[in-house]
């Protein structure tokens, strides 16, 4: 068996560490793992260690023995045979709901940032212009060019202009300097982003003056393959039901379009990700732009508004930061009590969200980190919201910034890392709506439901409402319904 595994790696052009060979002889299907390793050409490492077995072990056995639960069922597990996706079927890959641990104590932030560094530093331990990572405590003493990974502590500005990160692993820290005008790292840094760093020390021995910055990124072919499915899902995010700004006449065309034409039959699945209702005391003074005063009757309110969606057509519903579930993420599904106000063909996730459907994988996410990407990098702006998805795809992680706008709840796991690399890749949140792609994963900002409030006129966001991203799970095509009119 050992020689047939360093027959196929030396014959895919990787060099192979004897215990990584070791460890792959352990598992279930030696030659299937080596196989899907040389299928990996982006990531593949140039030496195989390891950690690289355990890390492509992980995600074999992840594709094969996942346990995905069907949306608003009891979560049980399955047998690799039974998640063969059925036709018309969503499936919840992973969401927390049912699975919370957190307390709030430090132990527990502790935790979610060491999972967050480890999982990402895997990740970049597969990049091949990280071969040779050694940790910042060795590199201290071998002083000179090295290769480390860490979590970006803070981020200052020097008064010549420069950047200088604090940067931490797992035993030690170290200042990064990152030159003003340098021509290979012109992207900005985020607090507790986790990154690799290509540099040499200073003269003194001090810093490390960075060369080059590598973020775990998705692959280049991520692209959607035709599957021959006909099916299309359909995006509705922030509907907002139960604030004075929303929009029934549009909403209405919309349900008049989705029963009349012909080309809407196609629809069998309809995405909600979140802020379903406006929700109360969101904000100060909300109350006065409130129609419905009470959140279960907006709930109510939303459950009739949906009634004529055509009864072929699935609707998963997820919270966000309007719904009536804790605001910190990831947040679990609507209560059982909220969910009994809807009729079966409904279905609910958390926020964030791994759906699979027809066999296209979909990360759904509300988007409230949108305001901290978008406060951290000057390039970024509420009008461009696709750009800041794919700074969350290059760093794998949905939101990266602890303290800021975006609560987090320091759960075991970090379920807000990007483990997985999704098909399409859908947020609301910032009212906008935009179709695009990155790297074949197809973008998606779903529009809202609500004009302009007076929190958003005094902060000059304009929205862009009563638009419908669309995409063919067959084909991948996708299009934008509008009902703007
Ligand atoms: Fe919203």
């Amino acid at each position: 068996m050992k020689k047939r595994i360093l027959e196929l790696l030396t014959g895919g052009g990787i060099l192979v560490d004897p215990a990584a060979v070791d460890m792959l002889c352990t598992l279930p299907d030696p030659i299937g793992c080596v196989k899907h390793i040389l299928k990996d050409p982006d990531n593949r490492p140039l030496i195989l260690s390891k950690e690289d077995v355990e890390q492509y072990a992980h995600c074999v056995s992840e594709k094969t023995i996942a346990e995905p639960r069907k949306v608003s069922e009891p979560k049980k597990k399955m047998a690799a045979a039974e998640t063969t996706v059925k036709k018309h079927e969503v499936i919840v890959v992973r969401d927390i709901t049912g699975d919370s641990t957190c307390v709030g104590n430090v132990i527990d932030f502790a935790k979610l940032f060491n999972d967050r560094y480890s999982t990402i530093r895997k990740m970049l331990y597969r990049r091949r212009e990280l071969a040779g990572i050694i940790s910042i405590s060795r590199a201290k003493k071998v002083q000179r060019d090295i290769k480390i990974v860490g979590m970006v502590n803070e981020i200052r500005t020097t008064k010549n202009g420069h950047t200088l990160l604090e940067l931490e692993d797992e035993a030690d820290k170290i200042q990064i300097l990152i030159m003003k005008g340098s021509r290979k790292i012109r992207e900005a840094f985020l607090k507790d982003e986790v990154i690799g760093v290509i540099g040499s020390f200073s003269k003194d021995g001090e810093i490390i003056i960075a060369k080059e910055i590598i973020r775990p990124d998705v692959p280049m072919n991520s692209a959607m393959i035709p599957n021959g499915s006909d099916s299309v899902i359909a995006f509705v995010s922030d509907i907002h039901v139960g604030s004075d700004t929303f929009l029934p006449e549009k909403w209405n065309r919309f349900l008049e379009w989705l029963n009349k034409d012909p080309s809407a039959k196609k629809i069998r699945y309809m995405v909600m990700p979140g802020d379903l209702v406006d929700g109360i005391g969101i904000y100060p003074g909300q109350e006065d732009e409130l129609l419905i005063e009470d959140v279960f009757a907006q709930y109510e309110a939303l459950s009739k508004l949906i009634e004529p969606i055509p009864d072929w057509i699935k609707i998963v519903m997820m919270p966000g930061n309007h719904d009536a579930v804790r605001l910190a993420e990831p947040q679990p599904a609507l209560s059982k009590e909220i969910q009994n106000i809807f009729d079966s063909r409904v279905m609910f996730a958390g926020n964030p969200c791994y759906l699979e459907i027809e066999g296209r994988s979909i990360l759904a996410y509300h988007g409230r980190s949108m305001d901290d990407f978008i406060a951290s990098v000057p390039s970024l702006s509420y009008s461009a919201p696709l750009d800041a998805m794919k700074e969350m795809l290059k760093r794998r992680h949905l939101a990266p910034v602890y303290g800021e706008r975006t609560a987090i709840a320091p759960e075991q796991k970090d379920y807000m890392i990007i483990d997985r690399v999704p098909n399409i890749f859908v947020t609301g949140h910032v009212h906008s709506c935009g179709v695009s792609e990155y790297r074949g994963i197809k973008l998606i900002n779903a529009s809202t439901w609500q004009s302009q409030t007076e929190f958003q006129r005094m902060h000059n966001v304009v929205p862009d409402p009563a638009r419908v991203p669309m995409i063919n799970l067959g084909t991948g095509e996708s299009w934008i319904e509008d009902f703007s009119y």
